[in-house]
């Protein structure tokens, strides 16, 4: 394992899951039901702050939820966290989730999330994290649309 001062790829700490839909999953209308979505896209985006942490986390804030499109019994559920961003003792996990559908194949971005978690000492209180090295266009773009939004989510932290 890396020192814990030792910075990580954003490859390093990602994490995707795959869920298969099931009637239990579901809402009256017998799309997905948000609340079971919200809870896979906190579990992907706590296991990546805590890969790339190393630490226990806790979820500070959940920003800038949508739900796109609705996902049906049967879909597979891919849910893919990646670190965004981190400051002193937290980090901006972004979430993507798409549906597939398993007999042909297509697949539909149906929700991003946006969760700041921060990373505990042995006593629960907010420890200091290592560095993220963002390597691609992408993770450049994302790490600098991180730092305005979590300067955002502390302005409006009550
Ligand atoms: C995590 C906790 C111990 C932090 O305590 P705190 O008094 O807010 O600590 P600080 O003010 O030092 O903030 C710690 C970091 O979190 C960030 N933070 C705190 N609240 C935030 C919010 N609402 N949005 C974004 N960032 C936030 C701070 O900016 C700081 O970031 P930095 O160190 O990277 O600069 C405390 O907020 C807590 O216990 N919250 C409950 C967590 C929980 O139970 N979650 C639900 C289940 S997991």
């Amino acid at each position: 394992m890396k020192n814990q001062n030792e910075p990580k790829t954003v490859a390093e700490s990602a994490v995707e899951m795959r869920f298969l839909v099931m009637p239990n999953d579901t809402n009256p209308q017998n799309s997905i039901f948000g609340g079971v979505v919200m809870s896979w896209i906190d579990m992907a985006a706590a296991m990546c702050a805590e890969r790339h942490s190393n630490r226990p986390v806790v979820t500070v804030h959940v920003d800038d939820i949508s739900f796109k499109a609705p996902m049906k019994i049967g879909d597979h559920a891919l849910i893919k966290a990646s670190i965004n961003y981190v400051g002193k003792t937290s980090m901006l996990v972004g979430v993507k989730v798409i549906a597939e559908n398993p007999f042909t194949g297509i697949t539909r971005h149906t929700t991003t999330a946006y969760l700041a978690f921060v990373a505990l000492d042995d006593i629960g209180r907010p420890i200091q994290i290592r560095g993220l090295i963002p390597e691609t266009e992408d993770e450049i773009r994302r790490f600098e649309n991180g730092k305005a939004r979590i300067d955002d989510m502390k302005k409006n932290k009550k």
